[in-house]
C-alpha cells in the first residue's frame, strides 16, 4: 500500500495510519546537515492528544540529529520494527544504501512508513532542546498487523540503556545498568527472533551483559 501526500494541515488519521499515535513512538529519525551529510538515529516522537494531535521531539545535546535539525528545520520519522536497524542507527552509521532521498531529504528504504516533519524550536535546557513537529509528507510502504513481541521491546529498552551507558561516568551507575541489561538480554534470548538476537549481539559489543 502506498500513500504520498504533500500538503500542510495533515489530519490525525494519516499520521495514525503511518503508525505514530498518542504517547512516545520510537522511530528511526533521518536528517541532513546544512552541508548535505545524511544521518540516522533512533528517537522518540512525542504525540499529545488534547483537542488535536500534536507532535514534539526532545533532542539531546551533542547528537548529530540535534545539530542537523537546527540547521535544516526538518526530520523524517521512519517507522520500523527491525531491531538491527535500531541498534545500528544508534551505534554505527547506517550505511547510505539504507537511505534514499525524497525531495532531497533522506528516508529509510526499509521503513514501513515515514513522515517528513518540519520542526519549530520551542525551548532549550542544559541537556536538550525541544521542538514542535508539523507533518508535511507521509508515505506508507507497508501496513502490518503484529502481535506484541517481548523480544523486540526488550531490545529497544536495552538499546536506550546502552546509549545512556555510553555517557554514564559513575561506576555504580554503570554496574546497575549492567544488571538491568542482563534482564533484557534474558528476555531477548527467550522471546526474540533472529533479528532481535542479532541486535543483542551488537549491544553486547557496547555494554557488558553478564
Ligand atoms: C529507542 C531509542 C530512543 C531514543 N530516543 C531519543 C530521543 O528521543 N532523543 C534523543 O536525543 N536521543 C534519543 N536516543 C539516543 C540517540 O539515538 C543516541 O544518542 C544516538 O547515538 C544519537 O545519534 P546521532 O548523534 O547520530 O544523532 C534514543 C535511543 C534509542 C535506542
Amino acid at each position: 500500500m502506498l500513500i504520498i501526500l504533500m500538503m500542510e494541515g495533515f489530519t490525525t488519521m494519516y499520521i495514525k495510519e503511518a503508525g505514530i499515535d498518542e504517547g512516545i513512538s520510537e522511530v528511526i529519525v533521518t536528517t541532513k546537515s546544512g552541508a548535505g551529510e545524511l544521518n540516522a538515529a533512533p528517537i522518540g516522537i512525542i504525540t499529545t492528544t488534547n483537542d488535536e494531535n500534536k507532535h514534539f521531539v526532545k533532542l539531546y545535546e551533542g547528537t548529530k540529529t540535534l545539530s542537523n535539525v537546527m540547521e535544516t528545520n526538518k526530520l523524517a520519522a521512519n517507522v520500523s520494527d527491525d531491531a538491527v536497524l535500531f541498534v545500528k542507527a544508534a551505534f554505527e552509521n547506517l550505511n547510505e544504501t539504507h537511505l534514499s532521498l525524497f525531495s532531497g531529504f533522506p528516508v529509510l528504504n526499509e521503513a514501513n512508513s515515514w513522515i517528513l516533519f518540519k520542526s519549530a524550536f520551542i525551548e532549550k535546557s542544559v541537556e536538550s532542546s525541544f521542538f514542535q513537529l508539523t507533518p508535511i509528507a507521509v508515505k506508507i510502504n507497508q501496513k502490518e498487523v503484529k502481535a506484541i513481541k517481548r523480544g523486540l521491546n526488550a531490545v529497544i529498552e536495552a538499546a536506550i540503556l546502552a546509549t545512556r551507558y555510553a555517557m554514564a561516568e559513575d561506576k555504580r551507575e554503570k554496574e546497575d545498568m549492567e544488571k538491568i541489561m542482563k534482564l533484557y538480554a534474558d528476555i531477548v534470548e527467550k522471546c526474540g527472533g533472529h533479528r532481535e538476537k542479532e541486535a543483542l549481539k551488537i549491544l553486547h559489543e557496547r555494554i557488558y551483559i553478564g
